[in-house]
């Protein structure tokens, strides 16, 4: 296994001449969490949307486990193991917790129509496993319509952990959390890193510094800054870039 999990070298993505991401090099780690940060508009969804082929790069390389994959059609940089979450809940609302886990878990088999029927024990023990991950074990049964915001949020991590990633990308977890919420997502996440590397968008600040990772400050569609949380959060131009937006996106510091 090459010592980086993801390496971006050169990245610019275009639209219509507009440049998104220009010359962006960025990298993680296996099995440790990376933050994205940045105001609105500088190209952190866009940069997630390259990893998982959604969007084609104008140039530059994104090497995963040692292979570009910047031009892969989108399903086989899913089978090769990067999964995201999306920003809205994604659960099917009439089924209860563990059957949304149990479809999770089934995807590949989606032939088979009744998904709770014959699942396997190692399948059985995985969708157990994840209800405790993210926390829901006493709500397996209700229906995922009657979880809370948070709680639903995390039983979509739960569904995108039954995937089995090697790579997670979580386009802002917290949206919309209360601080307790947000808090122990947190804890989620650091808990994922036993066995997934995760890429976490998010502007809280609060809750960034919760997850003790390195950022990268995107603006403008450029690499602005990389380092630890307390070196990001005092750079004079970070706080310029943050606080001349700080009606859109306050920096809780
Ligand atoms: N499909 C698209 N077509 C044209 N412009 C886009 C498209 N997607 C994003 N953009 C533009 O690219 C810039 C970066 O967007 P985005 O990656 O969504 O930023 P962020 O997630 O950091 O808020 C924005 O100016 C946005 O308007
Ligand atoms: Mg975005």
């Amino acid at each position: 296994m090459p010592d980086k999990l993801l390496q971006i070298e050169e990245l610019t993505v275009s639209f219509d001449g507009f440049k998104a991401l220009s010359d962006v090099h960025f990298s993680i780690e296996p099995l440790s969490i990376k933050v994205l940060i940045g105001p609105n508009g500088a190209g952190k969804s866009t940069l997630c949307d390259c990893i998982i082929g959604k969007v084609r790069p104008a140039t530059g390389k994104i090497i995963y486990k040692g292979k570009d994959i910047s031009r892969a059609p989108e399903y086989r940089i899913n089978q090769a193991g990067i999964c995201r979450k999306f920003q809205a809940p994604g659960v099917l609302e009439r089924l209860s917790v563990f059957d949304n886990l149990a479809v999770a878990t089934r995807q590949n088999r989606s032939w088979q129509q009744n998904f709770r029927l014959n699942l396997s024990k190692p399948e059985k023990d995985r969708i157990e496993e994840t209800l405790e991950l993210v926390g829901l074990e006493k709500r397996r049964n209700l229906q995922a319509s009657y979880l809370a915001h948070g709680e639903k949020q995390w039983l979509e991590i739960g569904m995108v952990v039954s995937q089995n990633p090697d790579l997670l990308l979580l386009d802002e977890p917290t949206a919309g959390m209360t601080a307790q919420e947000t808090a122990k997502t947190a804890e989620l996440i650091r808990k994922l890193v036993e066995k997934h590397t995760v890429l976490v968008i998010d502007h809280d600040m609060t809750f960034v510094e919760l997850l003790k990772a390195p950022v990268t400050v995107l603006n403008q569609g450029q690499v602005l800054k990389e380092g630890s949380m307390e070196e990001v959060r005092s750079d004079p131009e970070v706080i310029s870039v943050y606080l001349g937006r700080a009606h859109e996106e306050p920096i809780h510091a």
